[in-house]
């Protein structure tokens, strides 16, 4: 992903360094206690799931613990949640959990919002474009939306609690190309290169006296010793090659052939493959990443099954929302819905065409964010080449054509058939590949890829289905970008009467389910906690 593309990512870093602090204070508060909680918890749930809802409002409340979440006290009210995404099944599997009476709205024929994974049988819709038909073979399926999760992540608290199955996300893969400026080389290439061309100039500088001001005599010891092994230098200091880069013959019985190289420093630099080899640095792209056995939307699957299915209408859209004294009204296609809360999971984009009496503040706030367009193909081939021929197992291949990126499948290795990821962009690249068919899609993505693996990249293709995020309908975007994480996202962080809001677009995780997730923990945490305390 380049730069800037996840929307006000130098915001969110600011951000995050002024939450650090004060994120780790609260952190060990709400840890406090979790013993004497635990009992509680258990009992509620167990309560649940005997169908013993409990009636009465407990008046004792207990901040929820990080992880494992579980609302303390128990409360009667009925909430009505817009949308049946990742941000609403988890509003309504936290609030089930605490005995409230909970019914989703979802105006797509089915729940996920954009966890959504495609199979044969699968039909997508797209807003202005023809429909396809999913063709995949058995067992072959496509992660149209999310595809990676982050350790540190609450989605796989999730996973853990809905007993969904994971497995590793290979995220960053040596093996894997990198394809700038018209040229292919192998990831580890290119790092090999470039840390060693750079180990090398800061070990000459430092060895020639240049950093003397800077750096003590133990100082430039300890640095020359690290930049030994992190350019793979020689006893003069220079980089001239190392076997990091790779062999065109693999070593066996015999030594193995070197691959050519490198090439000088000057043409190093000129290959411009800085952000190609940088991009799993991330504290979000770091390795390991994980994803759910047998496609994304297992999570969706078990967080409806917690919920209950009976719960969620779909077909549902949302055509009025009218906050009161005593509750919320919402009128959709089919009818019109009184509950005493209502937590709005949908884009602010569409949000904010429904007419609603929540208040200019609220209006304005959500005109702020703006959608961003995506985009991702699937393309089913016979053979998994990429495994047999180019040893790639997992990863992603970084480039700079259209395309952005190529997604090799981190699951069902050795299978005979498989699914690559033959696009994954976002913004301009998102947009013109969204305005063709979907056969020039897969037309365009094929000639693409093919200046990375050659021919064989346009054979054996045995079908294909691409999601243009910005056509879907009901969601309208990949995800949103704030201009400013302002007062008017503040604002939207608030209920506007019985109306909370909630969703990926309202936290500093814009583009991830964990962004849903911690979203729909803080609103149900909010709502509880006046429900509680309301006479
Ligand atoms: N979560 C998305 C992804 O992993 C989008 C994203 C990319 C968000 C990079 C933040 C950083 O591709």
């Amino acid at each position: 992903m380049a730069d800037g593309e996840t929307g006000g990512k130098e915001a969110v870093k600011e951000t995050r360094k002024g939450a650090g602090k004060g994120g780790a204070l609260t952190r060990r508060g709400l840890l406090v206690g979790i013993g004497a909680a635990g009992g509680a918890g258990a009992m509620y749930a167990a309560m649940g799931a005997l169908g013993l809802a409990p009636t009465g409002q407990d008046k004792e409340f207990t901040p929820p613990r990080e992880g494992d979440f579980t609302l303390r006290g128990k409360a009667s009210a009925s909430v009505v949640i817009l949308g049946a995404g990742v941000a609403g099944l988890t509003a309504a599997y936290e609030l089930g959990k605490a005995g409230y009476d909970c019914t989703l709205l979802e105006a797509r024929p089915k729940a996920g919002g954009r966890n959504l994974t495609l199979r044969g049988g699968d039909r997508v819709t797209e807003l202005n474009g023809p429909a396809q038909d999913v063709t995949f073979g058995e067992g072959v399926y496509f992660n149209a939306g999310p595809g990676r999760i982050a350790p540190w992540m609450v989605t796989l608290d999730y996973c853990r609690e809905l007993g969904v199955p994971i497995e590793t996300f290979v995220n960053s893969n040596a093996a894997a190309y990198v394809h700038v400026n018209g040229k292919t080389m192998r990831a580890r290439t290119a790092r090999a290169d470039m840390y060693g061309y750079v180990a090398e100039l800061l070990a000459k500088a430092t060895d020639t006296g240049a950093l003397d001001r800077t750096l003590t005599r133990d100082d430039k010891e300890r640095l020359l010793e690290f930049l030994r092994r992190f350019g793979d230098l020689g006893p003069r200091l220079d980089y001239t090659g190392s076997d990091r880069r790779g062999f065109a013959e693999w070593p066996a019985v015999g030594a193995g052939t070197p691959l050519d190289g490198p090439g000088t420093l000057r043409q190093v630099l000129a290959a411009g493959t800085g952000r190609a080899i940088t991009n799993d640095f991330g504290f979000e792209q770091a390795t390991p990443m994980f994803q759910p056995v047998g496609g994304m939307d297992a999570i969706v699957t078990a967080l409806q099954k917690a919920v209950g299915t009976d719960r969620i209408k779909t077909g549902a859209k949302v055509t009025k929302i009218t906050t009161m004294d005593d509750g919320v009204e919402v009128a959709y296609t089919g009818g019109v819905m009184k509950a005493d809360y209502c937590i709005a999971t949908l884009p602010p984009h569409i949000l904010a065409r429904i007419p609603h009496n929540l208040g200019p503040q609220v209006t304005s706030a959500l005109a702020k964010p703006t959608p961003v367009a995506a985009g991702k193909i699937g393309l089913e081939y016979a053979t998994r080449w990429w495994e047999r021929e180019d040893r790639i197992y997992g990863g992603v291949t970084e480039t700079d054509l259209d395309i952005t990126h190529i997604w090799y499948p981190s699951h069902d290795y050795h299978a005979e058939r498989g699914l690559l990821v033959g696009y994954y962009n976002t913004g301009p690249e998102a947009e013109l590949y969204g305005a063709l068919s979907p056969e020039d899609r897969r037309r365009r993505a094929l000639t693409q890829g093919k200046k990375i693996h050659g021919e064989k990249y346009r054979q054996n293709v045995l079908s294909s289905a691409s999601v243009a995020w910005h056509r879907q309908e009901h969601i309208e975007g990949g995800w949103v970008r704030w201009p400013a994480f302002d007062s008017s996202f503040t604002l939207l962080q608030r209920p506007a009467g019985r109306v909370y809001f909630a969703g990926d677009w309202l936290t500093h995780l814009i583009a991830w389910q964990a962004g849903a997730m911690e979203s729909a923990r803080a609103v149900v945490t909010k709502l509880h906690q006046r429900v509680l305390q309301s006479p």
